[in-house]
């Protein structure tokens, strides 16, 4: 597959049902786990024209900054810290409707208004974390953390 097959519509959930099995296909046969983040990384960014999204993986306990698209981030997490390192730390999915009102969010970006970030799982231990980053308030919710889910399913080292 060289292209994504964009269908023209308002509901989040329609684009996710489109674009999920492209994404689940395009990383089928590769075992590379960086190449499947990259390719990740810019399906989202294209399919749903999210502000920021990438993924911070968890290198000599920190968290590090890993393939991306959108604007030049912080490298460097540490656990516990913002939202990424809160979600390290609980092992669970975070929906932060207003970055404004969580304590300790590390703002990478000042147009950053919502954000959603969702642990990478191996083994049992968190290997990294997904996060997406809006510029409108409130706009993550269940339905992004239940297909974003579906295209983490079984990715590993
Ligand atoms: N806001 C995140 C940091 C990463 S950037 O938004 C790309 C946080 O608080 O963990």
């Amino acid at each position: 597959m060289e292209t994504l097959n964009l269908i023209q519509t308002d509901s989040r959930e329609e684009q996710y049902k489109s674009l999920v099995p492209q994404i689940k296909a395009l990383i089928a046969d590769e075992p590379d786990l960086i190449a499947n983040l990259a390719n990740i990384s810019a399906a989202l960014k294209t399919g749903l024209d999210f502000y920021w999204i990438g993924f911070y993986l968890v290198k000599n306990n920190e968290l590090v900054l890993g393939p991306f698209q959108g604007p030049i981030a912080c490298t460097r997490i540490g656990k516990g810290k913002g939202v990424c390192g809160s979600v390290w730390e609980k092992e669970q999915t975070f929906i932060v409707p207003d970055v404004d009102q969580f304590p300790g969010h590390i703002a990478c970006s000042s147009a950053s208004r919502s954000e959603i970030v969702i642990p990478l799982m191996n083994n049992g231990e968190v290997m990294g974390v997904l996060d997406i980053d809006s510029d409108k308030l409130n706009d993550f919710s269940e339905v992004d953390e239940q297909y974003l889910k579906q295209i983490l399913e079984g990715l590993q080292w």
